[in-house]
């Protein structure tokens, strides 16, 4: 099925499950769940997978499936050198996935257990994520990790404070990452006081440019002469932000003002072809010496999360029902821009949707 089949205002996502992106890194869950000698396991793209941490300190993804006879390897144990499969004791080193020992072997078997091999996914710390590659579907023991580098939210010094957040969402990534770069339901979704209101909108113009596989929205305000950036300690300088999607899934926002910077990378992962998860790690050096900046910070970063989260759960109950669904200019033009680089990462029709820098007008 060819994966752009509707008319222009509509949406290409066919049903509630969508196409996934194969070779590239994902985050299948937060490394300090991986303690000595304990298995953990994670969904990613539908394929169920043991993750742990050797003794050495690295950390493995292996595919949560015994090559001898399919059980899962999470149910065997673990040295911190080698995991054993609970139903006939086979030994895998776990970031190779090569196995070391069968033991039923007898003198009388001429086969070599080192020919065999668990599938093991290249895996990477970053940022407190264990990231995974995830090769295409048959692709082997092969893979192209080393093409793509592992994804890391980017910093701008030693000296720096750091938040997660993580929500479950019931509907496909495309609509994850969809309602990632909306900025029209923001003074629906997101009202509040502290925040802004319906009252509050008002026409945007922002400025967006072509990246590799993705865009970038840059904005240079003239200078942080209110009240919230007196407080930050950078009164009349200027403030820059940048917010960047690429491909298969990640939104990073770097907003910098002198030496006081905020950073944060959030990523939209298929956890099957239907269900997705949010991830949010944030990074800053602002209100550093602050006390409680952290915890006021994450409760409302938290509750942020939770309303796209809510009204998520809310659009899948509506989904279920497989409505036609459209998308407008300029509000949903990147959404559009999404659905064209995943067309041209999967199938290679098409180019990069933006030819040059463009300005994009809406409400919000
Ligand atoms: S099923 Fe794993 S060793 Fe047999
Ligand atoms: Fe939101």
């Amino acid at each position: 099925m060819p994966f752009l089949t509707t008319t222009e205002a509509g949406v290409p996502i066919q049903g509630p499950t969508a196409t996934l992106i194969y070779d590239d890194w994902y985050p299948a869950l937060r490394t300090d769940t991986l303690r000595a000698g304990k298995l953990a396991t994670a969904l990613l793209l539908g394929i169920p997978l043991v993750l742990g941490r050797r003794s050495d300190g690295r950390i493995f993804a292996m595919r949560d499936s015994c090559p001898h006879r399919g059980i899962p390897l999470s149910v065997g144990w673990f040295d911190g050198t080698h995991v054993t499969c609970k139903y006939h004791g086979w030994e895998f080193e776990p970031c190779s996935g090569q196995c070391a020992v069968i033991p039923s072997l007898s003198s009388h078997d001429h086969l070599d257990a080192t020919k065999i091999y668990a599938t093991a996914y290249p895996c990477e710390e970053r940022d407190g994520h264990a990231w995974v590659f995830i090769p295409s579907p048959g692709a082997g023991r092969k893979s192209g990790s080393a093409e793509r580098p592992v994804p890391e939210l980017a910093k701008f010094g030693s000296r720096y404070r750091t938040a997660f957040l993580t929500a479950d969402l019931p509907c496909n990534v495309d609509h994850g990452i969809i309602g990632l770069m909306d900025p029209a339901h923001g003074p629906f979704v997101h009202q509040a006081w502290w925040w802004r209101t319906r009252g509050s909108i008002r026409e945007k113009t922002k400025r967006f440019e072509p990246i590799p596989e993705g865009f970038r929205m840059s904005a240079h305000a003239p200078s942080g002469n209110s009240a919230p950036y007196k407080l930050l300690g950078v009164y009349g300088q200027p403030v820059e932000t940048t917010i960047d999607f690429v491909l298969p899934n990640r939104r990073t926002e770097v907003i910098r003002c002198g030496d006081k910077w905020f950073s944060s990378l959030t990523t939209v992962t298929p956890v099957t072809a239907s269900t997705c998860r949010i991830d949010v790690v944030a990074a800053w050096n602002v209100f550093y010496h602050v006390p409680f900046v952290l915890p006021i910070a994450k409760f409302f970063g938290a509750r942020f999360v939770r309303q796209d989260q809510v009204t998520m759960i809310q659009q899948a109950e509506g989904l279920k029902h497989n409505p036609s669904l459209m998308l407008i200019d300029d509000a949903d033009k990147p959404a559009k821009w999404y659905f064209a680089l995943k067309q041209v990462r999967l199938d290679g029709t098409g180019g990069h949707p933006l030819d040059g820098p463009v300005e994009l007008h809406w409400r919000s």
